[in-house]
């Protein structure tokens, strides 16, 4: 038995990186391996045998999600996204357990097959991240109410509000029709822009706001279903659509590298910084059974920066002695 556990590590440190990592740890933590059976091996893995669909899978979160659904176990992670090149790439990159599929989260019927075609292949679905999102361009027209213009402002939310929206109805005809094994996990990429004003455009804090209403109307209804609904909240993390925003933003004055360190350094945390995978290991913990009484909520991952402000006093302050 002994034997057989020090091989399954061996197996899983070599083939599954961190989770076989946090394995060995885990078991090395209970300091008692005698008696670990083949149930609390298969246990560890937090995501073991699910099958998720992750919209926007293709880059930045939802990809680094993906990897770690991957890493904690899940059957199969579809990748569902706008980007074909990306999306493909991921899926090749991931391995044999991630599969790409082309979707338009603004068009319901896309992700209506997306998750069609989930159902089809793999029987069910157990989890869906609803992460595809853009921020839409920054001008006047998004950040100035006396000029707001309108039209780019349906056009963010026809992704990131109507396109979670869709993903969430989606999810719900999956995993409460007849014939689904009941329950499931349904997550959405909020924002602390729909947590603070003046973060983001009008487009992007309103669209993100929006996020953190529906998951908590959503998951009034669902919760009769067994699904449980959610939202995170990530800081600013430096993805393809962060660094290319605050590149155009700089204007130039910085190169993408630059970029990412500046957004890397505006946390409030001393010591760490947000990184993609901690807003993905967020979502293994909302997608897993570790959180099989949470619904509703908004899980803020931003190292504190939305839980208070300082007021500007003139004189030196500090905590209460
Ligand atoms: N990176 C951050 O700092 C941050 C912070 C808070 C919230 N978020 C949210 O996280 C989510 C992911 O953002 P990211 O930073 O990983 O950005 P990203 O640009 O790296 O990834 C977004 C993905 O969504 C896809 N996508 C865009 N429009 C789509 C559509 N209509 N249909 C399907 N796919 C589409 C893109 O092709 C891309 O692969 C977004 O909802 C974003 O608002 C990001």
């Amino acid at each position: 038995m002994i034997h057989r556990l020090i091989v399954e590590g061996a197996r899983r440190r070599t083939s599954m990186g961190m989770a076989g990592e946090r394995w060995l740890s885990a078991a090395a933590a209970k300091g008692r391996p005698l008696i670990l059976n083949l149930t609390d091996v298969h246990s560890y893995f937090r995501l073991e045998g699910k099958i998720a669909l992750i919209t926007g899978g293709a880059s930045g979160l939802g990809k680094a999600s993906a990897q770690e659904f991957i890493q904690e176990g899940a059957q199969a992670v579809i990748i569902a996204d706008i980007n074909s090149k990306l999306g493909h790439e991921a899926a090749q990159e991931l391995g044999p357990k991630a599969q790409f599929v082309h979707c338009d989260v603004a068009a319901e019927d896309s992700v209506a097959a997306a998750v069609d075609a989930a159902v089809a292949r793999h029987g069910r679905l157990d989890v869906m991240l609803n992460s595809a999102g853009v921020v839409g361009p920054l001008s006047a027209g998004t950040s100035e109410m006396a000029s707001l213009d309108l039209a780019a402002f349906d056009a963010v939310l026809s992704v990131n509000v109507r396109g979670t929206l869709a993903g969430i109805k989606h999810a719900t005809r999956a995993m409460t029709s007849a014939g689904a094994g009941g329950g499931g996990s349904i997550l959405c990429m909020a924002s602390i822009s729909g947590i603070l004003g003046g973060l983001g455009t009008y487009p992007y804090s309103v669209s993100k706001f929006a996020i953190a209403g529906i998951v908590k109307a959503a998951a009034a209804e669902l919760c009769r279903h067994g699904v449980r609904v959610n939202c995170i909240s990530p800081y600013a993390v430096p993805t393809p659509m962060v660094v290319n925003q605050f590149s155009a933003m700089m204007q130039g004055a910085a190169d993408e590298a630059q970029v990412a360190a500046i957004i890397r350094g505006l946390g409030e945390l001393k010591g760490a910084t947000c990184e993609a995978v901690d807003v993905a290991r967020a979502a293994v913990y909302l997608a897993s059974d570790d959180a099989k009484y949470v619904s509703g909520h908004n899980l803020v991952v931003d190292g504190g920066f939305t839980s208070y402000k300082r007021m500007n006093m003139p004189f030196p302050t500090g905590p209460q002695e």
